[in-house]
Parts: structure tokens; sequence; C-alpha cells
């Protein structure tokens, strides 16, 4: 938490970048994975792991700050939505995603609790809010992680899921070029 407040001074202050190199997306995202299964395990939550149909281009990104993104999600879906007992990540390919002629590696995390009160959704990222949630935190952890996602030039979104739960998506370019 510590460490998360002071990530986000560093936003504040124009002080925050990432470091980018060529990246196992994937690989990433399962050490994440690896990071949390026996946890939840222990809380009753079964982590389900959807990987890729297709093989995935190696992408720009940077490997810490995006594990600190998956990590936050994950912990998110868990604290927020654990009560569903299931959190489901999905990773797969988003080519020309909306028509917009970029290609886009998109990683889906999604619960099975309560969902986002929708009066809250709109709210949700912005830093210290923390909702109606009476769970423990600061209500940084999404702020932070969208602003990790922004700096690759990428989207998060949270939204309810069709059926029940949250969902985060997070949509990262398989290419720097415009
Ligand atoms: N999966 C989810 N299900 C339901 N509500 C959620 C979910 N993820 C986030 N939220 C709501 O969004 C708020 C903001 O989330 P955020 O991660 O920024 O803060 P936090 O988890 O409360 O605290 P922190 O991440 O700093 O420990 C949460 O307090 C909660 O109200
Ligand atoms: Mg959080």
């Amino acid at each position: 938490m510590v460490e998360e407040l002071l990530d986000f001074t560093r936003i504040e202050d124009g002080r925050f970048t990432v470091s980018i190199e060529k990246l196992d997306i994937e690989a990433e995202l399962e050490d994440a994975i690896f990071s949390y299964r026996e946890l939840f395990k222990q809380k009753g939550i079964t982590l389900e792991h959807v990987p890729s149909e297709e093989p995935l281009p190696i992408i720009p990104g940077d490997p810490e700050r995006l594990k600190q993104v998956f990590l936050n999600v994950l912990d998110n879906a868990a604290k927020h939505g654990g009560s569903g007992g299931k959190i489901t990540v999905k990773i797969d390919l988003a080519a020309d995603h909306e028509g917009s002629g970029k290609d886009y590696v998109r990683i889906a995390v999604r619960d099975y609790g309560p969902g986002i009160p929708p009066d809250e959704l709109p709210h949700v990222k912005y830093k210290f809010y923390k909702g109606s949630s009476k769970a423990r935190g600061s209500g940084i952890g999404l702020a932070v992680c969208e602003e990790i996602v922004r700096l690759h030039s990428g989207v998060l979104n949270i939204e309810n899921a069709e059926g029940g739960g949250a969902v985060v998506t997070i949509l990262l370019p398989v290419s720097n070029n415009p």
C-alpha cells in the first residue's frame, strides 16, 4: 500500500515512468496467476485461466508494471468479488479491435461477485474512490493500474459482466506504431 501511494505521488508529479522492452505477455500473466492461485484456493476461490487459442505476439511493455496491474486486478477480483467463488482470466488477440485497424492483446479478469453498483461505476477508477466497498484498501489500485496501461497506449475498462460479477478488460497494443 505504501508502494502504491508512492507510485501515486510519482504519477501526480510526472515522475512515474514505464521501461518498455519486448515482452512475453502471456508469461507475465501466468506468473501473476501462479502467485495467487494457492492463496485464492485457500479462500475457496477457483482461479481459472483461459489461454489464447492462437499464439500471441511479443509486445512492447514493462514486465514489472504490467505484473503489478495483473496482481492488482486479481486482488480486486478476490477482495471485492471473491464471494462468487470463481475468477476467470482470459487472454486473447483482439485483431483490428473494433475496426480501429490496430491489434491488441486483450486480458479480461472476470469475477462472479456482487459487481459494482451502477452509480459507482463511473468513479471506481478515480484515486481514493472506494465506493460502498467495506473491503480493506485505499482505493488507489485501479487508478495506478489505469495509468500504467495508459503509459502503454492501452485501455483499461471495468464494467459489470453479463450474468453477474465484475469484469476488467485490459487492451495492450501489439505494436508501438501509430
Ligand atoms: N471486482 C470488483 N468487484 C466489485 N467492486 C470492485 C471490483 N474491483 C473494484 N471494485 C470497486 O472499485 C473500488 C476501487 O478499486 P481500487 O482497486 O482502486 O481500490 P481498493 O481495492 O478499494 O483499494 P486498493 O486497491 O488501493 O487496495 C473498490 O473499492 C470497489 O468498490
Ligand atoms: Mg484494489
